[in-house]
């Protein structure tokens, strides 16, 4: 085992009966975040949805199926490959009762996101990429909505930040036919170009 990944063992394995919050109380499962230790691309989406709650993975709901699609036919890559993360560890609902999801809020975010910050101080990526505003604000320290800051590198702590649409607004603006996925698609275009990864 590598040391990457007996650091991230240790870290899911202390925190995944976590009770530091109001969503420890709603969620079925803690969805930690999966991929490869030692990814060079690391994605960080907001919080668990339904389905994420269910199995205790990230995006594998409808969401997940769009951007399981963007790494694996769009950039040649297997989802093993890198690595996907959320903000928060637990589903955030809007009513607290499992119907409606909704991004998680100040509290939830404040007593969580320490460990998103240790998965990114462990994994080290060669470059991140936030998937829509809650993801993009948190890690740039930014009130600059997703619409303005996309497809523009940033830093966090030295590494590079590609901002991107988060799946679900791809999906809640035109799905399949979305003229934003063209956007996604030249964000992530510069993302390989920067891994010196080969453009499909
Ligand atoms: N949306 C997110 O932000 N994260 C998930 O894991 C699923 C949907």
């Amino acid at each position: 085992m590598s040391l990457k990944k007996d650091l991230l063992t240790q870290l899911f394995e202390e925190n995944k009966n976590c009770q530091k919050c109001k969503l420890s109380t709603t969620r079925n499962k803690f969805v930690f975040g999966t991929g490869n230790p030692d990814a060079k691309i690391m994605f960080i989406g907001e919080g668990p949805g339904k389905e994420e709650d269910l199995q205790g993975l990230p995006f594998v709901g409808r969401a997940g199926e769009l951007l399981t699609a963007i790494i694996e036919k769009g950039m040649l890559l297997k989802r093993e490959d890198v690595f996907i993360a959320n903000i928060v560890k637990c589903r955030p609902t809007l009513d607290m009762a499992g119907t409606r999801d909704r991004p998680p809020d100040r509290e939830e975010v404040e007593s969580c996101s320490w460990m998103l910050l240790k998965q990114i101080e462990v994994i080290n990526p060669e470059v991140i990429i936030t998937l829509g505003n809650p993801s993009t604000k948190f890690l740039l320290k930014t009130d600059e909505g997703i619409t303005k800051i996309r497809g523009k590198f940033a830093n966090f702590n030295g590494i590079p930040v590609m901002p991107t649409y988060h799946p679900s607004y791809i999906l809640r603006n035109g799905g399949a036919n979305s003229p934003l996925k063209k956007d996604v698609w030249e964000d992530i275009k510069q993302v390989l170009k920067l891994l010196n990864m080969p453009i499909p």
